[in-house]
């Protein structure tokens, strides 16, 4: 399942994310690139300890704490310090599927990689090509988004960025443990959790809404584990 999640930052948020990224050290994306994808990689990334990566990156997990569209379509249990990236004219990411594992850089912190996670940062009508191209249960998607909106993605999923021919792309991209591995399971609480969102803002005494959340609740318990 594709989650796409508006406005986890604002206007202004991405604008002064992007003036202080056009200052950082950019290096060669293949930093974190396994063999297969290091081949088709052509990205750069920032360096994980620099200042901008770590304090533009903590910004990052402060907006997902008040993203509850993330929250619910992600349950998440561990997040992987965000990472930033930039696509010049001509740069590409080829077809590749993400490592199952990511050891947290500075710790001993393995997180499994459940979603894959792209918070695009400069407005689209900045540059031409860029799309993230993922191949879902349901076919062939092609993303590209306002600032500020994210797309969550099982990391299970073979996927490419297409070509920049205009402008640059700059996003934030980052890895999710789920408290629910499986993605069709996670799916299904997602999808249950939004009907009892709009029931209750519908009406929010209904008595059956108990009900539901009790049954959320322990499908939660059922297939999650930390
Ligand atoms: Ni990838």
């Amino acid at each position: 399942m594709l989650v796409h999640v508006p406005a986890v930052l604002s206007a202004q948020e991405t604008s002064r994310f992007c003036g202080r990224l056009a200052g950082a050290p950019w290096g060669d994306g293949r930093v974190t690139a396994g063999p297969q994808s290091g081949v088709v990689k052509h990205n750069q990334q920032l360096p994980q300890d620099c200042v901008e990566a770590r304090e533009l990156g903590d910004q990052v997990l402060s907006a997902l704490d008040h993203a509850p569209l993330f929250l619910s379509g992600a349950l998440p249990a561990r997040v992987f310090p965000p990472l930033f990236n930039r696509y010049a004219e001509g740069m590409d990411f080829g077809a590749h599927i993400d490592n199952a594992i990511r050891r947290v850089p500075g710790s001993r912190l393995s997180i499994r990689t459940d979603l894959s996670v792209t918070l695009f940062l400069n407005p689209p009508d900045g540059y031409d090509g860029g799309e993230l191209v993922i191949e879902d249960t349901y076919g062939v998607q092609s993303v590209k988004l306002a600032a500020g909106d994210m797309v969550l993605y099982p990391a299970t999923s073979r996927h490419r960025v297409m070509p920049v021919t205009r402008g640059q792309r700059l996003a934030c991209f980052f890895w999710v443990q789920s408290l629910v591995k499986d993605d069709a399971e996670r799916s299904m609480l997602f999808e249950l959790d939004r009907a009892i969102q709009f029931l209750s803002a519908d009406n929010q005494n209904h008595p059956e809404i108990l009900r539901l959340t009790g049954l959320y609740h322990n499908l939660v318990r059922k297939w999650g584990a930390p």
